[in-house]
């Protein structure tokens, strides 16, 4: 959720900011813009209403600003809809100081009030802009940069990443986060400070994370962290260790079909390092017999499709552990008073590992005394950070904001836990765990056999993309995958969708079926299968069209009811959501091409939100 970027070095800064935006617009893309320091004309800042490419053609990829330090932003708009003026950098009213800054000002209405009345005059309507003059107000106080950026932080409440420049500092850079996520990255030609690492990650893989409350100085050669009393910290230094073809197309038209393209290399990357001789061995968590004897109630929370993760992951912990397993949409439990303490388990679900509502659901429980256990993507992120454990999926930087590889890698990881829970429970048979261990490493084989023949859902998708509503319909792990299918094809395709639990069909949903009516019916959870068919024979004969997908064992007696129908694989029933959650993606990938959307971008969202 807006991406910032800055650069102090011996290059050109303008080409490296614009790419790095490049890198990160999925965070944020309504409005962007830069500011870089010219020897003779002070700040000079270009920023406009659209896309980057709009602010790329307005300064000839940056070769119109000239000048070694700036800073960058590409946004997703909180305060102020997307035009030219409320779009970043925001400058000090005498145009001495200019910043960036991802998160929220929660005070800046109090802040900016009490600057109106000293005669402060605004141009925009952000938050952003408040911290910009308010800076300016204690320079003029203290005259000094460090000084007047730690009276500024004292007085301001909320969440921020910051890049600031001042035209009376030529070669400083300074930077401060606060749950916002905020790298420094130490290049041969300078340094930079970015939202994520894809901004940078041609320059340099030496990074630092920083942490919450610290305040950075950087100049070309130099890095210097302070904590938020200005005292000097020492720098922990991290390596990127993913490779930089992992964040482009590599020849795809879109980042999202590339990302379904990787998952079965995803999965067995996350996978096969936690499976030894049979075993599940999950070296970076260390729960004995004991402890999971003792805890009482486990909580999953997450948002968006990492929250879909969760609701699968119900259904199958709570089949292997016996123990009551609750599924949370992190942006209700941070405020819901939470029945949590020491005898919880909070296991968390995030891609990014920033979500501010995931973040501030994990340090609600921790503060009750849950244990908790992060499953995140993004390495040093912040969840990962404060967790108590974290297990990362391995799915290699995701760039597309609809998340197909983590979602898939997550599902996985929740699985291989789930597992070695129920091992030390004593909850699962050999049998069973043997089962479910065999068909974890057959998975990745088992999903390309389905994406070697995406050409079938793309003639599904050519029938059915006219269609504005859809719903997707399922029993038990059914119902939570088509929570991810419905998720999907709406957020892309802008089609309304919606997912229901079948047997609820009657209790309401069904008077919207009609003739034409468009319904997914998924049907892959084999001990539920004759349910689910007297569920598409209502649906039929009230005239939905009828898109089901099952597999093998059972397509024969479906396509004799259902209009069309997708196989996929059978598994293990546990496993069963990885597999048919791909023709799923898919259905949304082209039905949104169809329609002629922006796939990777999809209108109004972002991929990172790190603002409530
Ligand atoms: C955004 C993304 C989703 C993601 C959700 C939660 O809405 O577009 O794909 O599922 O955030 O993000 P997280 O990074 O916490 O998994």
């Amino acid at each position: 959720m807006c991406g910032i970027i800055g650069f102090v070095g011996r290059e050109e800064a303008a080409p490296v900011l614009l790419d790095g935006l490049e890198r990160m617009e999925y965070r944020g893309y309504d409005s962007a813009g830069i500011a870089v320091r010219s020897e003779t004309k002070g700040l000079q800042v270009r920023k406009c209403k659209g896309r980057l490419k709009v602010l790329a053609e307005r300064t000839c990829g940056g070769r119109d600003l000239k000048g070694t330090l700036g800073i960058g932003h590409t946004r997703w708009a909180t305060h102020g809809e997307p035009n030219d003026l409320n779009a970043h950098p925001h400058v000090s009213e005498n145009g001495r100081i200019a910043l960036v800054h991802n998160g929220i000002i929660e005070n800046y209405l109090e802040l900016k009030e009490h600057l109106i009345r000293q005669g402060v005059q605004f141009t925009s309507e952000t938050d952003s802009e408040v911290v910009a003059q308010l800076l300016e107000f204690h320079y003029r106080e203290c005259g000094n940069m460090l000084e007047a950026v730690g009276r500024v932080l004292r007085r301001i409440e909320g969440s921020y990443a910051l890049g600031i420049i001042c035209a009376d500092y030529p070669n400083a850079l300074i930077a401060a986060r606060k749950d916002s996520p905020l790298i420094i990255g130490c290049g041969e030609t300078g340094n930079f400070v970015a939202s994520d690492a894809t901004a940078i990650i041609r320059y340099t893989r030496d990074v630092i994370y920083m942490e919450d409350g610290q305040i950075a100085v950087l100049t070309a050669d130099s890095v210097d962290l302070f904590d938020d009393e200005m005292l000097p910290l020492e720098a922990r230094h991290s390596t990127v260790d993913w490779d930089v073809s992992a964040a482009e197309k590599g020849g795809y038209a879109h980042f999202m079909f590339k990302e379904i393209m990787e998952q079965p290399e995803a999965v067995a990357k996350t996978v096969s390092p936690r499976i030894r001789e049979g075993r599940v061995v999950l070296d970076d968590v260390h729960f004995t017999a004991e402890y999971a004897r003792g805890i009482s109630r486990i909580f999953l929370i997450a948002c968006g499709s990492s929250y879909h993760v969760g609701q699968v992951s119900k259904y199958n912990w709570e089949r292997l552990l016996r123990r009551p397993v609750q599924v949370e949409l992190a942006s209700e439990f941070r405020y819901s008073d939470p029945l949590v303490d020491e005898k919880s388990l909070v296991v968390v679900i995030s891609q990014s590992g920033e979500t501010l509502d995931t973040m501030a659901a994990m340090r609600e429980a921790k503060r009750r005394g849950a244990r908790t256990l992060a499953v995140v993507n993004v390495v040093g992120s912040s969840i990962a950070r404060e967790a108590d454990d974290v297990l990362y999926t391995w799915a290699g930087p995701e760039i597309a904001v609809a998340t197909t590889k983590a979602y898939s890698t997550q599902l996985v990881l929740m699985d291989l836990i789930g597992l070695y829970l129920a091992e030390l429970l004593g909850t699962v048979t050999g049998e069973e765990y043997d089962a479910i261990v065999s068909a974890v490493l057959s998975l990745p084989e088992q999903m390309r056999r389905i994406l070697e023949h995406v050409q079938d859902v793309q003639y599904f998708a050519s029938h059915y993309f006219h269609h504005d509503s859809v719903f997707f319909i399922g029993r038990n792990l059914d119902y939570a995958m088509g929570l991810e299918g419905s998720l999907k094809l709406k957020e892309i395709s802008y089609i309304h969708s919606e997912a229901y639990a079948s047997g609820e069909l009657k209790h309401g949903t069904i008077s919207l079926i009609e003739p034409g009516t468009l319904v997914v019916a998924l049907s892959t959870y084999g001990a539920l299968f004759d349910k689910a068919m007297s569920n598409v024979v209502e649906v039929k004969a009230r005239g939905a069209e009828v898109l089901a997908v099952t597999t093998g064992r059972f397509s024969e007696k479906m396509e004799k009811t259902a209009d069309a129908v997708l196989v996929v694989p059978e598994t293990h029933p546990v496993l069963q959501p990885s597999l048919g959650v791909v023709p799923l993606q898919l259905f949304a990938y082209y039905v949104a091409l169809q329609r002629g959307c922006d796939i990777d971008k999809p209108r109004n969202l972002a991929k990172s939100v790190t603002v409530e």
